[in-house]
């Protein structure tokens, strides 16, 4: 149906991305990505020279966030005050400082309010870390999607540093490791919660990880 909601969640460098868009654009619903919008507070509050250390500071940025943000799947679109930050939000600067900023409560809460708006409209597939199970727990389709450290790892680095050398990998390790065991501890996305059906895309190639969530859809929904 046009007003189904998609939640899929993952660790870094679980592709989830790569493949949310693809499945919405399949389906021809809209996709919303949620780590956008923590690393454009991020950027903006790094931008007003903010201390991410004043969480209070930076939650009222976040409430103030003007930001644009597109969902169509098949383009990244993204704006802050009317700046184009499609690129600078995925730098390794925003990489690094984006967990003390999605730990910040009062950033979660606003984010977490203006997701929640965009899923009640339907007909997005929604990515993060806690789309499962705080975003939109009642979603039809919920998914976990995993895949182990090594192959996270590798994906990292071939999309960072154009390969998955020792050395890319090593240059990854703190961007995939140390995050997400910061973003832990305030989104659990390592254990599926009930009733979410967990994909480990491991030993599978992009194609058969897209098609596996359509299978779901098509069971769930
Ligand atoms: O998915 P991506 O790597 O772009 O997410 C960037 C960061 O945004 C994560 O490392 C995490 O700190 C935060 N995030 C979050 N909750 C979400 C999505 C992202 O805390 N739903």
């Amino acid at each position: 149906a046009r007003d189904l909601v998609v939640a899929i969640d993952g660790p870094s460098g679980s592709g989830k991305s790569t493949v949310a868009r693809r499945v919405a654009a399949s389906l021809g619903l809209r996709y919303l990505d949620t780590g956008a919008m923590y690393r454009a507070v991020t950027w903006w509050a790094l931008e007003q020279g903010v201390d991410l250390a004043d969480t209070e500071r930076v939650a009222e940025l976040a409430r103030e966030l003007p930001l644009e943000q597109g969902l169509d799947p098949r383009t990244e679109a993204v704006r802050v005050a009317g700046t184009d930050v499609a690129a600078a939000i995925r730098t390794s600067r925003i990489s690094a400082a984006v967990s003390a900023v999605a730990t910040n409560l009062g950033v979660r809460a606003e984010l977490v309010a203006r997701q929640q708006a965009v899923a009640r409209e339907g007909g997005v597939v929604v990515e993060g870390r806690d789309i499962t199970t705080v975003v939109a727990p009642d979603a039809p389709v919920r998914v976990l999607l995993t895949a182990d450290e090594r192959v996270r790892l590798s994906r990292r680095a071939l999309e960072v540093h154009g390969s998955d050398d020792d050395t890319a990998v090593d240059a990854t390790r703190d961007q995939v490791i140390r995050r997400d065991a910061d973003d832990s501890t305030v989104a659990s996305f390592h254990e599926a919660a009930d009733g979410v059906d967990v994909i480990d895309s491991s030993i599978l190639s992009l194609d058969e990880t897209v098609d596996a969530v359509l299978k779901l859809v098509e069971a769930r929904s």
